[in-house]
Order: structure tokens, then sequence, then C-alpha cells
């Protein structure tokens, strides 16, 4: 298990007393003030909600982010789901339909393990957050290195606030005490953790809740 997992996350997501707690819709809302059906949606709109080919989800997430992710799966089409925690990976399997063509992987997002570019479209649903620098720079290469040429990589996740929002100013040392690496994406754009020789293709960025949170889609330049 990550060093960072252990020392500030544990009763999140590796007790299952934590599991049960947190994993239900209106938690999860409070903790993303509302936000969570909105940015869950953005997410599966850089895809027009059709996930075709082979997917890759990132980590898990509490509340209906699987599920809905599966209700877009194109025929023919498959997600994988990566997470370092068995508890996380059960807890996502029970919320699916038997038979959905998902297979679930114990991995560190900092060694997927995957073939060379494997995947069509790669998500990370509010992982770089609490994720240190070393951490997050080997989640972004590895999500890099296992997609397809041509493929898309969106990242959903904290964003500094603009200076109107009072979130700005009440929300900085909140986050700072909770999830002390998040603040680090208010500061850099999330595209500066890829590996430096990156050459990115296209890229777009739409923030919500008055910048409190960012989606981020990119797609890459290859030889
Ligand atoms: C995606 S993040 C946070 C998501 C969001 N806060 C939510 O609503 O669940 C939480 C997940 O990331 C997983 N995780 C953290 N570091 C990881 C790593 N290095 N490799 C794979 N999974 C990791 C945790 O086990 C946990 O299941």
């Amino acid at each position: 298990m990550p060093d960072y997992l252990e020392k500030n996350y544990w009763w999140a997501y590796r007790h299952p007393r934590g599991v049960k707690f947190f994993d239900r819709e209106w938690m999860v809302n409070l903790i993303l003030f509302g936000n969570m059906a909105k940015l869950r949606d953005l997410a599966l709109a850089e895809f027009d909600r059709r996930l075709e080919g082979r997917t890759l989800q990132v980590a898990c997430v509490y509340g209906d982010f699987t599920p809905k992710l599966v209700e877009c799966i194109a025929p023919g089409g498959s997600l994988d789901v990566v997470d370092v925690l068995p508890v996380q990976l059960a807890n996502t399997r029970r919320k699916l339909r038997r038979n959905a063509p998902v297979t679930f992987h114990q991995r560190n997002s900092n060694d997927l393990r995957f073939d060379d570019g494997a995947f069509d479209q790669v998500i990370v649903f509010f992982l770089m957050h609490e994720q240190p620098d070393y951490a997050r720079e080997k989640t972004l290469a590895e999500a890099l290195r296992v997609l397809k040429p041509g493929g898309k990589l969106v990242l959903v996740d904290y964003h500094r606030p603009h200076a109107w929002s009072p979130m700005r100013y009440f929300f900085e040392p909140i986050l700072d005490l909770l999830e002390p690496f998040a603040v680090a994406l208010w500061y850099r754009d999330l595209a500066s953790w890829l590996p430096r020789e990156t050459r990115i293709a296209s890229s777009s960025k739409k923030t919500v809740f008055g910048g409190l949170y960012q989606k981020v889609a990119l797609t890459f330049e290859r030889e």
C-alpha cells in the first residue's frame, strides 16, 4: 500500500467501516458540495456518453461513478478498474450487475502492468489530489503509456477557485489539513505532472463550482 494512502487516507478507504460510511450518495455529495453528478457527467460527456473499445478507470470512486461508466460502454467494449485496495475493488464490484463487461485489478496506479497502448481511453477521477508529486507523476506517466495513440486521457479533480469565489479563501486551509497533497493542484496545471517529453496534441479544461473543480481532457502526439 502506498505510504501516503496508509498515512492520510486509511480511515477513508482501507477500513471496511470507512467504506460503508463514505460510500453513500449523500456523503459523496456533501464532500463535493453537491457536484458529484455534474463532475461525473462532465467526464462522460468527453466521450459523448459512449465508451468504445477498452476503457481504464484508475482508482475506485465512491458513489455511482463506475455504474454510470458501465451504462456508457458501447457494444463490444469493456472497462478495466484498477485500485490498490482489495476492499475498494470488492465494494465497486458489488455495485455492478453480474455480467457487466468489467475486469478488476489490484494494482498500484504507479505501475499499471498493462501493455503499452492497451486502452482507448483512461479516466482518473479524483485520484490526483490524493497523491504526492512523485506518485502523481508516475500515475500520469503510466496512464499515458497505456493509452493508445489518439486515445483520450480525462482527469477530474480539484482546482484553484476563482478570485470571486469565497471557496478560494476559506477552503484552502481545510483542504490543506484534510488532503495535504491537494492544494498543489491549485497552483499547477495537471498536465505539468506529465513526463517532460510529452507532446500534447489537444487539451481542454473546464472548471465548475466557481473553479473549485476541473475536468481536463488530453490527447497526445506519438511517433
Ligand atoms: C479515486 S480516489 C478518491 C475518490 C473520491 N474521493 C471518492 O469519492 O471516492 C480513492 C481511491 O484511490 C485509491 N488509490 C489511492 N492511491 C492509489 C494508487 N497508488 N493506486 C491505485 N489506487 C489508489 C484508493 O484505494 C481509493 O479507492
